[in-house]
């Protein structure tokens, strides 16, 4: 657009002065407007009263109308896209992060809520949901001053962001010079050489990339969500990664330890005996999934679309036509760096040895291990807790010992409730 003509506007709206706008289409606008000020001194005081009112809100209007042209003539910058991939402890999701974080176009972040519930370790998930939500929120449109919040005063590097090297985005430029963004990088290394980096470069980082995604495992419901889903400033997809809970509760029993202080927020105020407290995990864990997907069933058909289910057994079963499906669904181009890279993970040829702590291979055996390393009896009251997200998701109930060991018998069903949900996406 082009400046007005200063003496013009200085007749009609002094306010207007200085203001970029399309020429083309002004004047029709601006010349009536001068008529209605020269017959102004002719008016009744009252008259005059409403003429000057109406003038204010013509001239607001015209305002808002150049302002909007504006916008229009300024080049678009195309428009961030944000995914969240929404899953719970022990289930492939940093697995999944990985995919998404080692694509050229992806700010990703792992856990992030990580900082709000380790600032309120005696508070309960229920209570936390809405600022982890909110920090959700922040972080899509790149405002990392909400970590102000949860991390110590004064600078800080970026190596203070809890799994940050987990991000390719933050081992790259403008980050970290080190290494060039088109490549696989490994978390091992970029610890070892982009830890100094400020933490200023966190949101410069973000703000350089077409996607941002956030990996999640502390969400029960889709209560809290359900705002960033509808936020017109937002164009979220939720990737919902799940896990059979079988091969969850065993990989859980392994990370006892390392789980408590989630597992004590998970469990709020409930005072259970030990033994009754990983199945009563579980449990809420189970429910939540459950509670995600019937609340998504309930949602109108365009807002179906903005969620899709994955279930770790089909990734790790084929990996390459799973990841090339979830780039397609969120509109990421499956490169080909990242399609030699899944395929050597397929092959169990991690680069730099042990760089990932999964790759697909041991993933396909992992995930059949609770099978002959978890007693019938752990088995059988965990069916009772979570049979209702598992009919839901398609992992069938063993009724005995026998069946649990026989592994000619798939327990995995190959169509599940939601097929009608995810297809239309
Ligand atoms: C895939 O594996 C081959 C052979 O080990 C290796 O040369 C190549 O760098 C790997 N590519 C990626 C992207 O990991
Ligand atoms: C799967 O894991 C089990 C136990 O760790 C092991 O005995 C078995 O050989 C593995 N199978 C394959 C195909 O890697
Ligand atoms: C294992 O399951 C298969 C398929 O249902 C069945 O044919 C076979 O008899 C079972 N084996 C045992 C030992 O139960």
């Amino acid at each position: 657009g082009s400046t007005l003509n200063p003496g013009n506007v200085t007749a009609c709206s002094p306010s207007l002065q200085g203001i970029e706008v399309e020429s083309s289409g002004l004047s029709p606008s601006v010349c009536p407007l001068k008529a209605f000020f020269f017959h102004r001194m002719l008016l009744s005081r009252k008259a005059r009263l409403l003429v000057i009112l109406g003038s204010q809100m013509v001239l607001f209007g015209l305002f808002f109308h150049m302002s909007g042209h504006n916008f229009l003539s300024r080049k678009q910058e195309p428009k961030p896209k944000h995914v969240l991939v929404l899953s719970s402890w022990r289930s492939g999701s940093s697995f999944v992060g990985q995919l998404f974080s080692q694509h050229p176009d992806v700010f990703y972040l792992m856990e992030p809520a990580w900082h709000v519930w380790m600032t309120f370790t005696h508070s309960t998930a229920q209570r936390l949901q809405m600022a982890v939500r909110d920090l959700l929120r922040s972080i899509f449109l790149c405002d990392m001053s909400v970590f102000d919040a949860y991390m110590n005063p004064g600078p800080r590097k970026q190596s203070s962001l809890f799994q940050w090297e987990q991000s390719r985005a933050l081992c790259s430029p403008p980050a970290c010079d080190v290494f060039p963004g088109d490549m696989i990088i490994s978390p091992v290394h970029c610890k070892a050489l982009c830890s100094r980096q400020p933490f200023e470069m966190v949101e410069k980082a973000c703000r350089s990339h077409s996607y941002v995604v956030v990996k999640e495992v502390r969400f029960f419901s889709l209560q809290a969500l359900y705002p960033l889903l509808t936020d017109p400033s937002l164009d979220l997809h939720i990737v919902h990664l799940v896990r059979d809970p079988r091969a969850v509760f065993r990989s859980r029993e392994h990370t006892t330890a390392e789980l408590m202080i989630d597992s004590h927020i998970v469990l709020g105020q409930h005072t259970l005996k030990e033994k009754d407290q990983p199945y009563a995990a579980m449990q809420i864990i189970c429910k939540g999934q459950k509670d995600i997907i019937k609340a998504i069933q309930a949602l109108p058909k365009a807002l179906q679309r903005r969620y899709v289910l994955m279930r770790y057994e089909d990734l790790v079963r084929d990996p390459l036509a799973q990841t090339s499906q979830m780039y397609e669904y969120v509109g990421l181009k499956f490169l080909p760096h990242l399609q030699t890279w899944v395929y050597n993970l397929t092959r169990g040829k991690g680069m730099g040895g042990h760089a990932f702590h999964t790759n697909a291979r041991d993933a396909l055996n992992v995930s059949q291990a609770w099978r002959w390393s978890l007693p019938y009896e752990k088995v059988s009251q965990l069916q009772q807790v979570c049979g209702d997200a598992m009919d839901l998701l398609g992992y069938i109930q063993v009724r005995s010992q026998q069946e649990q060991v026989n592994l000619s018998l798939d327990l995995l069903s190959s169509s599940n409730a939601l097929e009608h949900v995810y297809q239309d996406g």
